[in-house]
């Protein structure tokens, strides 16, 4: 694992290196480095050999690096993080950061992965999390108010990630309801809250986060909505580094200003974002299965459906919530 890190940021500027050159760099045998290159294919990276010359990566990569990230990180923030980790590969941010967190992590603290092996989304589906190309990561955040203070937090963070989105040049952004983030109607983005400590004391939050950037060839087929990645919405190269470092800035200022002021100040600029107000949407609950009109959402950040002339509120926990095509 050590090795395919370091091999893969020998190959990331997209030159040939060759495997007697990777091998002497790292102390192995050239076939050890062979192993290694098989290994990265078979995680969907597009590295070719080429006899006499070595291996190159068909497009250069800019590997996340914890270094570049806190110094792109404006000063105010800064002495918000407490650590910044990057991970090659990690079943899921959230699950290492929940775990870190029981152990005493403190609040501040990132994790990024470089792909995820169960990155999940909501209600146990599943986040594709390929190498290399997009952005997981998860922010342990610690609430002594206690949990009562939280609801509509994932709201202030959507907002947080759309400004971040804008800031990086990138209009049209979206927020669908509770927490996904969208652009044109398609899926860009996503934030998975999990809490965790007491009900009546203090808790804390992992606020897991992941963003398209650059999907890897194919992988998107997996996906079972329509889905986008930044670049392409962007229509040029997108700096991972510096994007990590704007989305965990906007995203700090946004927890901090919801953590004095609630979700009210949040609430102009989500409606402003809203991708279903107006829509005729499908809302399915382990209970109900209806579909009714999105007329946005209430100062707690509930969901609001209107429906033969009732407007109904519903809290986020178990709900989906598509738009009717
Ligand atoms: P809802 O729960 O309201 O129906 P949703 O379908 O977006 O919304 P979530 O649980 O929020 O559900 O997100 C998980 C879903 O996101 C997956 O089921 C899949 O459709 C989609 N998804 C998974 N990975 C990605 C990705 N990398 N980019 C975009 N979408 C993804
Ligand atoms: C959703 O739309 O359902 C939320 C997706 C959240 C995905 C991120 S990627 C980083 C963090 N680790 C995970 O396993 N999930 C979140």
């Amino acid at each position: 694992m050590k090795f395919r890190r370091e091999i893969l940021q020998a190959l990331s500027g997209g030159s040939f290196r060759s495997g007697k050159e990777l091998g002497d760099s790292l102390g192995i045998s050239r076939s050890a480095v062979w192993k290694h290159v098989k290994a990265l294919r078979q995680l969907g990276l597009d590295v070719y050999a080429v006899r006499g010359k070595g291996y190159r990566l068909s497009l250069p990569l800019e590997l996340l690096d914890h270094q570049v990230i806190f110094s792109a990180i404006p000063v105010a923030t800064r002495s918000l993080v407490s650590a910044i980790e990057v991970q090659l590969e990690l079943e899921s941010t959230s699950e290492y950061l929940v775990r870190k967190a029981r152990g005493g992590a403190l609040s501040g603290h990132i994790c990024f992965a470089e792909r995820q092996t169960a990155g999940r989304g909501r209600r146990g589906r599943v986040w594709i999390s390929p190498l290399g190309g997009n952005l997981y990561f998860s922010i342990l955040w610690r609430f002594p108010e206690g949990p009562q203070s939280l609801g509509g937090l994932g709201l202030a963070v959507g907002v947080g990630i759309a400004r971040a989105l804008q800031k990086s040049g990138l209009g049209d952004v979206e927020l669908k309801w509770p927490n996904d983030i969208y652009w044109r109607g398609m899926k860009l983005g996503g934030v998975l809250l999990e809490m965790f400590g007491e009900s009546a004391g203090p808790c804390g939050v992992v606020i897991g986060i992941g963003v398209n950037v650059r999907m890897p060839g194919g992988v998107g087929t997996a996906i079972g909505q329509p889905w986008v990645d930044l670049e392409t919405a962007i229509g040029r190269a997108v700096s991972r580094n510096k994007l990590a470092a704007i989305v965990t800035h906007e995203v700090f200022s946004a927890v901090r200003e919801f953590q004095l002021g609630g979700l009210g100040r949040f609430l102009a600029e989500w409606r402003d974002l809203d991708a279903l107000a107006g829509k005729q949407v499908r809302l399915v609950t382990p209970s109900e299965s209806l579909v009714g009109t999105a007329v946005g959402v209430d100062a707690n950040g509930a969901l609001l459906l209107r429906k033969g002339g009732q407007v109904r509120r519903y809290y986020s926990g178990d709900v989906s919530l598509r738009l009717v095509s």
